[in-house]
């Protein structure tokens, strides 16, 4: 693929001027990669178009950003090349941060810094492009929450803020009672998981004029492995409109079917394997007909439109 046809970057709100690749990489997955051959995925990435990386702190039982940092720490010229996202709120049962061993979540000043300054030191890096509240946490307050945004954001260790699985009643909640810009909410949606198609979740992002970002969009790879009828039923109706996009890979179908939704949503794919990634950036040069698009739909719903 030539420079010329490198994906294009999406700014992910007009409060900001953060923009991602239309496609970003999930470095969830991360596990025991040594700096070399992580440096190797993130440079053949970058070379398609791909300069946006997802992490949080808890990643890989909190080992995942270290990885990324060796890279990072080997070729530092990198992280001008690149945004970081990373996400912070979630405490894992048996860490540090719980001292009764339970997991729960935490959205105090003192965590939230404590995380950022965790993240940074790990990933060898002095600043995050993206910082997301990972989950929502029914003990958040929002002036807190702003509080510590503004602290980051003045220190110039976070640039922009945003939130992960927020409904929509969560989101505006936020954002109306802080004056950080929330840029982005990063949810889960893929061929199989459609909920917030018709929940107001994406409804709320174009009404909030900012993108979301779609984890687990090739539903975590339950779409090549998954054995239930719903899964079957849509393998499917993919295998057939695969074909009439000269012989397009299913995968490829299904990120197309999220990347037509009119909210511009960006997924977040999970492989670090590089034919994989090659495949999935094929899908932005697909576009689905409204009537491919909803023979997706009713395949994952398993009953015809109203
Ligand atoms: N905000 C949140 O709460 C949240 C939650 C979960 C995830 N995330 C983010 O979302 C990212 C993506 O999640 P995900 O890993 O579940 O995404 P995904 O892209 O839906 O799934 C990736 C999985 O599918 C497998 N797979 C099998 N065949 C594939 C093919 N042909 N093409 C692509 N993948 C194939 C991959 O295996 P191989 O690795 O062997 O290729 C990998 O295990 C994570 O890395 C993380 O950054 C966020």
């Amino acid at each position: 693929m030539h420079a010329s046809n490198k994906m294009e970057k999406l700014n992910l709100s007009p409060a900001s001027e953060l923009a991602l690749s239309k496609i970003v990489l999930g470095l969830w997955r991360l596990n025991n990669i040594p700096a070399n051959e992580l440096l190797e995925i993130l440079h053949y990435s970058i070379n398609l178009g791909i300069t946006s990386f997802d992490e949080a702190d808890i990643y890989g039982g909190y080992r995942s950003q270290e990885y990324l940092g060796r890279a990072l720490k080997a070729e530092p010229s990198l992280r001008h090349a690149i945004q970081l996202v990373s996400k912070a709120g979630v405490i894992l049962p048996g860490s540090v941060f719980t001292k009764s061993g339970i997991g729960y979540y935490k959205t105090t000043q003192q965590h939230i810094t404590q995380s950022v300054e965790k993240t940074l030191g790990d990933m060898n890096t002095d600043y995050l492009d993206l910082l997301l509240i990972h989950r929502p946490n029914p003990l958040m307050v929002p002036e807190e929450l702003d509080a510590v945004f503004q602290k980051l954001k003045k220190a110039g260790k976070v640039l922009h803020f945003g939130v992960s699985n927020f409904t929509s009643n969560q989101f505006d909640m936020l954002t109306q009672r802080m004056e950080t810009p929330i840029i982005t909410n990063q949810i889960e949606l893929s061929v199989l998981h459609t909920t917030p198609l018709n929940d107001g979740t994406l409804d709320n992002c174009i009404k909030n004029q900012i993108k979301p970002m779609l984890w687990s969009p090739l539903a975590g790879g339950a779409l090549f492995t998954g054995k239930t009828e719903q899964i079957h039923r849509v393998n499917g109706v993919l295998a057939e409109i695969a074909r009439e996009h000269y012989n397009a890979a299913i995968e490829q179908i299904a990120l197309a079917w999220l990347l037509k939704h009119p909210s511009n949503a960006i997924p977040v794919i999970g492989t670090l394997n590089k034919e994989r990634i090659l495949s999935a950036i094929t899908s932005t040069h697909i576009e689905l007909t409204d009537e491919q698009w909803f023979r997706i739909l009713i395949a994952s719903q398993g009953h015809p439109m109203a």
